[in-house]
């Protein structure tokens, strides 16, 4: 790129004029020119001008002193201020002139005189023909014309002039030789045709005879041949001038046109001025005298001079017309390589501005690699960081995880204390002392419980997987439960605990667990923070309230107590995670239970508010909307399912007799019903087997899959089931019962520490008849493994009279069994007539073995297979005779009996009728 640049800058820099190069100096010449009206003078300068077109480098400046001595003195004077590299001087008198162009040359400024001389050596060079020799030859010329005899008249050039002198000097030479040539007349005419006419004319009037007239140049001579003429003594006279210039008003024509006689040459010198100018300027050798030749011209010679002059004049002329072609390139070159200048310029301005952009564009991109490689960096760090967080979220979910799981077992070891518990308090041969134990115990123990669950609940919140169960309830009613509850509590500190509503029923939308761990948690930090004989209070009211700035009905619940009140730092962060006020450690909880409560206020897009004062008393208010449009229609529980949780909680956990009685009731060893236990952990196996050992055969295996052995060995009424089990899960397991044919009846009830409702959910879409979470009562289990062997046994009472009519069972019975009773009904019917249709064929037909099918008609139907067989078709033929179209014998053979006397005899035994009563009732 710099190459390119240099290239254009040395290229614009040769374009350059040549004046702005050193080695081609230019020299000022100042010319100082006497006068310059007159055509000698004029083909002086036109000389030089031609002459200069070889030196261009020479700017020549004229200047004309019009014939004036003193301008030509102050021309030269300006000439020096101008600077002049050298002087031309043709000085217009010799004395005047003398000491300026003595000066000139003394300040070292080489001077040219030519033609007219000053009166000093103080000159470079002087040019000039040699005017003294003109005279002579004119003085001869003359001499040889007249024969030597006659009268001559001098017109002189100007006297104080050097021509002048030398002239008239040389020709009186010549006159003064011969005795009978007489100079009668010698005045001046200035050099000019006026001044020669001037004086011819005074001549003539003076003198009567005049035989020739010399005149010191041609102008003069011409201007007294004139006057001769006029006054018509021209052809008496000879006429001699000086200059022999060409042209037609130069001498030689005037020689050819027979006006003057003769003329002698006097060269102008310019073009030899010029060139000596070069030679001085250069330092070249030359000689301080430049004489011109002379020569003299007459008839004789003229027409061959004028030819060679004229000669000369064209190509002069030509010359002059080259110069002016040249200049006229010059100037077209001049403008071209302006032009060209210009181009260049603006290539160089291209060229720097493409370097300029170029070196931008790599810069920038530089930066711009800098600029990707610190993204990258950055990238890489942020990648770095991601990472780390990724990993530090990892542990800390594994971290969780595992307090997850560790406050799942917890649960187990508190359904061992809490149960035994339970179970002991519930004697009443308790001493008072035992029981006060035994009763702090169960407190603390079911505080536990309580973190253990709130933990959990956190868990779930920040998983997002706390669902909501809303159902449509008496708010009311749920309070003074809950109020309930606390009641014992407020009476043993005296506190007066009282609950407030205007209204007799508020019917409301909400999680019922939900609602009652707010209450729980509101009414527990109440009585916490307030003393003995105190005063809480729960007070319920319908209001509009504004939520997300819309009003809407809404129920307003406040919980109020007189208790210590906190300072509005603590008001705004009292819902926050585990912020904790007090410092006192018996009164220190967990600080999760306020940031729960109000999360699952807003479970059910509602707000809770505080309002305390310190030292005055705290009110909880809380604010929940009416109706259900708030909530998808997902989060919405159905009437059964609702009364089954609340049964579940409530109902179950009463005993409906008390044990004295149900030792009482209990059955034979073998005819007690049998009940798998399926868990993993000894302890929790048997405290299910204390539980339920009374009334139920136990057997117990240690995972799903020595449950499913098990089952074939000997089918249970019942299973009670864990679910996180080593080798198979609980969930497996009862999936696995619940799609074989031959074990779908078997009720299970799952027991787990899992708690959540997903886990319930999960259990019962596997086929769970039940699901009771840890830690459990042992009357609680032992409530709901009753009621579903009941439920079973109704069942099948049920269905040994109502067989036919499947769809009757619709709730109780597995789709599966439903499936199964109606695909035996069908087979039945197909081969109603067939005697051969035994259970075996029953059994092929529907691809299972023969013990299997009599196991599974008998947990549905509590009959044996051939009973069932058997009492199905009579039913049939009940129906039949029902019609009275047939008589008993074909009845009997369209059902399929091979004699009317053994179906008479199995109807009777069925109906406790005969087949002909039946048929006449
Ligand atoms: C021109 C002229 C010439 C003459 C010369 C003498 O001005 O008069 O005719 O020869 O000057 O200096």
């Amino acid at each position: 790129m710099q190459k390119y640049f240099l290239l254009t800058f040395l290229l614009i820099f040769s374009l350059l004029p040549a004046h702005s190069k050193n080695h081609e100096k230019k020299y000022l010449i100042g010319f100082s020119q006497c006068i310059s009206s007159d055509t000698w003078r004029q083909t002086m300068q036109a000389e030089m001008q031609n002459e200069l077109v070889l030196y261009p480098n020479f700017e020549l400046v004229i200047k004309d002193a019009n014939g004036n001595s003193q301008q030509q003195i102050q021309d030269v004077e300006d000439f020096l201020k101008m600077g002049i590299d050298l002087l031309i001087i043709s000085p217009n008198e010799s004395k005047p002139l003398t000491p300026v162009v003595q000066s000139v040359y003394q300040k070292g400024i080489p001077v040219i005189v030519i033609d007219r001389n000053i009166d000093s050596d103080d000159y470079t060079v002087y040019i000039g023909a040699n005017n003294y020799e003109i005279g002579l030859a004119a003085g001869q010329y003359a001499a040889n014309l007249l024969k030597g005899n006659g009268k001559i008249v001098e017109i002189w050039g100007l006297k104080g002039s050097t021509p002048a002198l030398s002239r008239h000097k040389g020709f009186m030479d010549v006159i003064s030789k011969y005795p009978d040539l007489q100079v009668i007349f010698s005045e001046t005419g200035e050099w000019e045709e006026e001044g020669g006419r001037k004086k011819m004319s005074e001549a003539l009037d003076l003198l009567e005879n005049i035989d020739l007239v010399f005149a010191h140049n041609d102008y003069m001579a011409l201007g007294a041949w004139q006057m001769a003429r006029e006054k018509n003594r021209a052809k008496d006279i000879s006429f001699l001038g000086v200059d022999g210039l060409p042209g037609i008003d130069g001498g030689v024509q005037q020689v050819i046109d027979h006006k003057l006689n003769a003329t002698f040459l006097y060269p102008t010198g310019g073009d030899k001025a010029i060139d000596m100018a070069w030679q001085i300027l250069n330092d070249e050798p030359i000689e301080k005298e430049m004489i011109l030749q002379t020569v003299v011209i007459d008839s004789s010679n003229a027409n061959v001079i004028k030819l060679q002059t004229d000669q000369i004049l064209t190509l002069q002329d030509k010359i002059q017309t080259f110069k002016t072609i040249i200049n006229e390139q010059l100037i077209k070159y001049e403008g071209q390589r302006t032009i060209l200048i210009i181009s260049l310029g603006f290539l160089f301005i291209v060229v720097a501005l493409s370097f300029l952009l170029f070196t931008a564009y790599r810069s920038k991109n530089i930066i711009n690699i800098k600029l990707e490689k610190h993204r990258t960096e950055i990238q890489k760090r942020n990648h770095e960081l991601l990472e780390v967080s990724k990993k530090l979220e990892e542990a800390t979910q594994a971290k969780l995880r595992f307090f997850t799981n560790l406050s799942h077992e917890f649960r187990t070891p508190l359904t061992l204390i809490l149960g035994p518990l339970e179970s002991t308090l519930a004697k009443k041969n308790l001493n008072k002392e035992d029981r006060h134990t035994f009763e702090r115990m169960n407190r603390n123990a079911n505080r536990l419980l309580r973190m253990i669950n709130q933990l959990m609940d956190m868990r779930k919140i920040d998983n997002e997987k706390m669902d909501v169960r809303i159902g449509h309830y008496d708010l009311i009613k749920f309070v003074a439960e809950i109020k309930e509850s606390f009641d014992e509590l407020a009476s043993k500190r005296n506190i007066n605990f009282s609950f407030r509503s205007n209204l007799s029923k508020v019917e409301l939308y909400f999680d019922f667990d939900k609602l009652d761990k707010i209450f729980f948690n509101l009414l527990s930090n109440a009585f916490k923070f307030t003393s003995d004989a105190g005063n809480i209070s729960i007070s319920i009211d319908e209001i509009s309230h504004q939520f997300d700035h819309q009003t809407s009905e809404a129920v307003e619940i406040e919980i109020r107590d007189n208790g210590r009140g906190m300072s509005p730092e603590h008001i705004e962060r009292i819902f926050d995670r585990f912020y904790q006020i007090e410092q006192e450690s018996n009164k220190l909880g967990t600080g999760i239970g306020l940031s729960l409560t109000k999360s699952f206020v807003e479970l059910h897009k509602g707000t809770i508010d505080v309002k305390s004062q310190k030292g005055k008393g705290t009110s909880f208010f809380i604010y929940l909307r009416k109706g259900h449009e708030h909530f998808d229609s997902s989060e919405l529980i159905t009437e059964t399912d609702q009364r089954h949780s609340n049964n579940n909680l409530l109902d179950e956990l009463v005993p409906t007799k008390d044990e004295k009685q149900e030792k009482e009731t209990q059955l034979p060893f073998e005819d007690k019903p049998s009940v798998l236990v399926v868990e993993d952990n000894a302890d929790v196996r048997s405290y299910i087997r204390e539980s339920l050992h009374l009334h139920y055969r136990i057997t117990e295996v240690e995972n799903g899959l020595d449950a499913l052995n098990s089952i074939k060995e000997e089918e249970p009424d019942l299973i009670v089931s864990d679910i996180m089990m080593p080798v198979m899960d609980g969930l497996e397991m009862t999936r696995k019962i619940k799609t074989d044919i031959n074990t779908c009846h078997i009720p299970v009830i799952l027991l787990t520490a899992k708690s959540s409702e997903q886990n319930r959910i999960e259990g019962i879409e596997e086929g769970a008849d039940s699901y009771i979470p840890k830690p459990f009562n042992s009357k609680h289990l032992e409530v709901r493994v009753k009621k579903l062997i009941e439920g079973r046994r109704n069942i099948r009472a049920f269905y040994k009279n109502n067989y036919t009519q499947i769809e009757k069972l619709d709730e109780q019975i597995s789709p599966l069994d439903k499936k199964f009773i109606r695909k035996v009904n069908d087979l039945i019917d197909l081969n109603l007539a067939d005697s051969n249709f035994k259970v075996e064929a029953l059994s092929e037909e529907l691809n299972m073995s023969r013990v299997h099918f009599y196991r599974k008609i008998k947990s549905i139907t509590d009959m044996t297979a051939t009973e069932y067989l058997r009492n199905y078709k009579l039913k049939r033929a009940a129906a039949i005779l029902m019609k009275n179209e047939f008589s008993i014998s074909e009845v009997a053979y369209q059902t399929g009996f091979t004699s009317s006397s053994y179906f008479s005899k199995c109807f009777k035994e069925l109906y406790t009728i005969t087949p002909q009563q039946y048929m006449n009732s």
